[in-house]
C-alpha cells in the first residue's frame, strides 16, 4: 500500500478477528497504527504535524532507537534505523514460534555504505511486527553480528513507542515503584522513583533501569490501561515533552502533548555487546484492558 507522501507501508489484519490491524512503513520499519479488537479505535499517537519526509523520522507510532538511544553518543539522536529504508524479509531464519501470532511481516535492515562511516559494523536487524490474540501488538528484534573481521560492538536500544491517551493530566504509569531512574532534564543523574506511580504535571524524561517486565499505562478518563510485556529489554524511558518543548519541536503540535506518552521498552544502561556470529533478541507485547 501506499502511505502519506507516497512511502510503503504495509497493513497487516487479523483475519479471523474484526478491527485488529496494524500498519509499517517501510521507512524506519515504524509502526504507525494498531488497533485491537476492543474496537476500531486508533491506540498509538502520531503527530499530525508529522511530515513523513525521508530523512526526517515520522513522529508518533513507534520509532525504533539504534544503534544509539538519543543523544548519548557520537550518532544522531536514536540512531539512524528510523530513518532508513528496511525491505521485506521473505525468508527469516525461524523466530521463536509463537502459534498465537494471527498476521505478521518481517523486515530487515542491513548498513549501506554510508551507514559503515558513522557505525562501522556488519549487522542485520530483523523485525518482526505480529498481531497476538485480541490483535495484541508484538514486536521482535534480532540483531546478529556478521562482522568476519573478528570484532565486536555494542548498541543501544529503544521501541519508542507513543500511546494515544485522552488526556495525560489522568495518566498514571505503573509498575516502576521503588526503581532507580536516570533524569535527562537533570544530566542523566541518578533518582529512586518512591510514588506508587508516575504523573505527569510538567516535562518528565527519565530512563527507569532495570524494571519488571510488565508495565501498565492507565488512562483515567478511557477507563483503560496498556500493558506492556517486554523480554530482553531490562529498561523503560518514560517521556512526555509538555508544553514547552512540545512548542520547540517542528513536526509537532503546540497541544498535541496532552494526548500522547512514550513508554519505550528498551536497553540502555548496561548496552549490548555482540561478538561476531552472536544475536540478540529482544520482545515486546502490547495490549490493552
Ligand atoms: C525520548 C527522549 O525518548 O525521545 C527525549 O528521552 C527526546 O529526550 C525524545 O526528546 C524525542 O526525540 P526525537 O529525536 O525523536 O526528537
Amino acid at each position: 500500500l501506499k502511505g502519506i507522501n507516497g512511502l510503503d507501508k504495509i497493513l497487516i489484519r487479523d483475519a479471523t478477528a474484526t478491527g485488529c490491524s496494524a500498519e509499517v512503513y517501510l521507512y524506519g520499519a515504524h509502526v504507525t497504527s494498531w488497533k485491537n479488537d476492543h474496537g476500531e479505535e486508533e491506540l498509538l499517537f502520531v503527530s499530525s504535524k508529522s511530515i513523513f519526509d525521508p530523512p526526517k523520522a515520522i513522529r508518533g507510532g513507534i520509532p525504533i532507537c539504534f544503534p544509539q538511544f538519543s543523544n548519548h553518543g557520537t550518532l544522531p539522536s536514536h540512531g539512524f534505523a528510523r530513518n532508513r529504508f528496511w525491505t521485506i524479509d521473505n525468508d527469516p531464519p525461524p523466530f521463536p514460534t509463537n502459534a498465537s501470532e494471527t498476521a505478521f511481516v518481517d523486515l530487515i535492515l542491513k548498513p549501506s555504505e554510508d551507514d559503515m562511516k558513522i557505525w562501522p559494523h556488519s549487522f542485520e536487524f530483523r523485525r518482526r511486527v505480529a498481531l497476538g490474540p485480541g490483535g495484541d501488538l508484538i514486536l521482535k528484534s534480532r540483531i546478529r553480528n556478521t562482522n568476519n573481521e573478528g570484532e565486536p560492538f555494542s548498541f543501544t536500544f529503544a521501541n519508542h513507542t507513543y500511546f494515544s491517551v485522552s488526556d495525560i493530566s489522568g495518566v498514571r504509569v505503573e509498575g516502576l515503584k521503588t526503581l532507580d531512574y536516570l533524569d535527562n532534564l537533570q544530566k542523566m543523574k541518578r533518582f529512586t522513583e518512591h510514588g506508587d506511580a508516575i504523573t505527569f504535571a510538567s516535562e518528565v524524561d527519565r530512563i527507569y533501569l532495570s524494571t519488571p517486565a510488565k508495565i501498565s499505562i492507565l488512562d483515567h478518563e478511557k477507563k483503560r490501561s496498556f500493558v506492556l510485556r517486554k523480554d530482553g529489554l531490562p529498561d523503560a524511558v518514560v517521556w512526555n515533552p509538555w508544553d514547552k518543548k512540545a512548542k520547540s519541536m517542528a513536526d509537532f503540535g503546540d497541544d498535541e502533548y496532552k494526548h500522547m506518552v512514550c513508554v519505550e521498552a528498551a536497553a540502555i544502561e548496561k548496552p549490548i555487546t555482540l561478538k561476531p556470529g552472536e544475536e540478540w533478541n529482544g520482545t515486546l507485547e502490547l495490549s490493552t484492558v
